[in-house]
């Protein structure tokens, strides 16, 4: 069944793009015409829902994504995200006042090669000292002028999110969850609550959750999947309201990831968390 995010029916297994800009998504991919490619097949095979950010790279990502998608599919949806930057150690800093989140939309429109961004998630960052209100109300202010269509938010707490609902509605929250991260759920059972998509993200565990060292191998292996496509097929059975963003740059591995939405765990077959 689609999932209803920012007004588009889009299927609940996505695609995120932070991989394709290379180790630790800095500098960018050694083969630019296999990130490419990748991008192509996972529309190609009918994920209508990419996750992506101008800070991945920074730029890489979302250049990338405009050469191998223009002009996009009507129907895909692209949620990008503000708030953050590059730090040249490969980590991330708060860049959330509203003068520098405003900035970070111009630039995501110019990279992704669009006039209005359908969704834009502000990524609540802990060492920002901007109030929160500021951050999420300068995208209410963009979506006002006709920037963005929809505001969203990222890395919140129930408290947060509050905080958020309370300047403007917010049209989804992407969370990191996963088999081996599951704090957070009370914003899982919050977002549920209240009929707001939950996009989760790093579903694979950063590729812990693939590969042959999974803990949902052997489980996965009774079952007759990959672990991958029960990685996912787990958290699409949390609630009707999650959708996933694994990241692959490999077209070989998009077939087990498109394969949990066909999956329904058997009454009673839910793993332990790790
Ligand atoms: N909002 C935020 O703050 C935030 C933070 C982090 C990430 N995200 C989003 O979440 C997305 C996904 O996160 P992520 O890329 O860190 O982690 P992930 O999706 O959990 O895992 C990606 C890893 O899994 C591997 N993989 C994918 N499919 C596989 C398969 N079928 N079999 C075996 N291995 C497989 C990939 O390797 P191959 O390339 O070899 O397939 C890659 O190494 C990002 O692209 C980004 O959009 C958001």
């Amino acid at each position: 069944m689609p999932l209803e995010i920012a007004g588009r029916a889009v299927g609940r297994i996505g695609y995120g793009t932070m991989q394709l800009a290379g180790p630790k998504a800095m500098g960018g991919p050694a083969d630019p015409e296999r990130a490419k490619a990748a991008v192509r097949a996972a529309a190609g095979a009918g994920i209508r829902l990419i996750d992506t950010s101008g800070y991945y790279g920074p730029e890489v990502a979302n250049r990338l994504l405009a050469e191998a998608l223009r002009p996009y599919p009507d129907d895909l949806l692209i949620a990008t995200k503000v708030g953050a930057r590059r730090t040249p150690d490969g980590g991330f800093a708060a860049d959330a006042a509203p003068e520098a989140v405003k900035a970070a939309v111009r630039d995501n429109l110019a990279q992704l090669g669009v006039e209005r961004l359908p969704l834009v998630h502000a990524r609540f960052m802990p060492d920002s000292t901007v109030p929160w209100a500021d951050t999420v109300g300068a995208l209410a202010e963009l979506r006002d002028e006709g920037l963005l269509e929809h505001v969203g938010v990222s890395n919140v707490t129930v408290d947060l999110l509050n905080q958020a609902r309370a300047v403007t509605p917010i049209a989804s929250v992407e969370n990191e969850y996963h088999f081996g991260h599951t704090g957070g759920r009370d914003v899982l059972d919050a977002t549920t609550a209240a009929g707001i998509p939950y996009l989760a993200y790093r579903p694979l565990g950063n590729g812990a959750l693939a590969g042959a060292g999974s803990p949902l191998a052997e489980p996965a292996r009774q079952l007759g999947v990959s672990a991958a496509t029960l990685a996912l097929a787990w958290l699409l059975g949390l609630a009707d309201n999650v959708a996933v963003i694994p990241g692959t740059s490999n077209p070989a591995h998009l077939a087990d990831l498109l394969a949990a939405q066909d999956l329904t765990l058997p009454s009673g077959f839910v793993p332990d968390e790790a």
